[in-house]
């Protein structure tokens, strides 16, 4: 199979690296899509990251997406929590779609632990720190298989 993933970051990932190194790690947000992007890569996918602190953009791209993507991982940080509009961009995209954090939303503070993205997506991965890049791709790889023989 072949195709192109789409992975989303959403506001603040720019930042990783330095903040809160203790929560999100010492990886910068290129070193996690690099590591993605040569585990889609060795299994002939392409990865299409776009990272955005604004709603309306990550919302735009999953619009641009619905046509020409196999797939899309999103990280949404703060966005997960509250972020309504992309809940509805998610609902109109069709293809397998997994919701990835660094760290586990639900053992931290209870704004947290509510995700508008999760009702929308396939499947979760949280709490998994850095290793999480790679493992998501791995699974929504393995989403878009089970589609593909479905
Ligand atoms: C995060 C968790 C969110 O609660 C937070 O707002 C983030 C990062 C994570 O990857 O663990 O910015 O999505």
């Amino acid at each position: 199979m072949t195709g192109t993933i789409l992975l989303l970051s959403g506001p603040n990932l720019t930042l990783l690296g330095e903040r809160q190194p203790l929560i999100y790690g010492s990886d910068t947000l290129d070193d996690l899509v690099g590591r993605a992007r040569s585990v889609a890569e060795a299994n002939g996918f392409d990865l299409r990251h776009r990272q955005s602190n604004h709603e309306g953009e990550l919302v735009d791209e999953i619009h641009a997406g619905r046509t020409s993507t196999s797939g899309l991982i999103v990280n949404a940080a703060a966005l997960s929590h509250y972020g309504r509009s992309l809940h509805d961009a998610l609902l109109a995209y069709d293809q397998p779609k997994v919701e990835l954090h660094i760290s586990n939303p639900l053992a931290r503070e209870e704004w947290r632990h509510e995700s508008v993205v999760s009702p929308v997506v396939d499947a979760c991965m949280s709490g998994f720190g850095a290793a999480g890049y790679t493992l998501a791709v791995h699974g929504l790889l393995a989403l878009i298989e089970r589609r593909g023989e479905g």
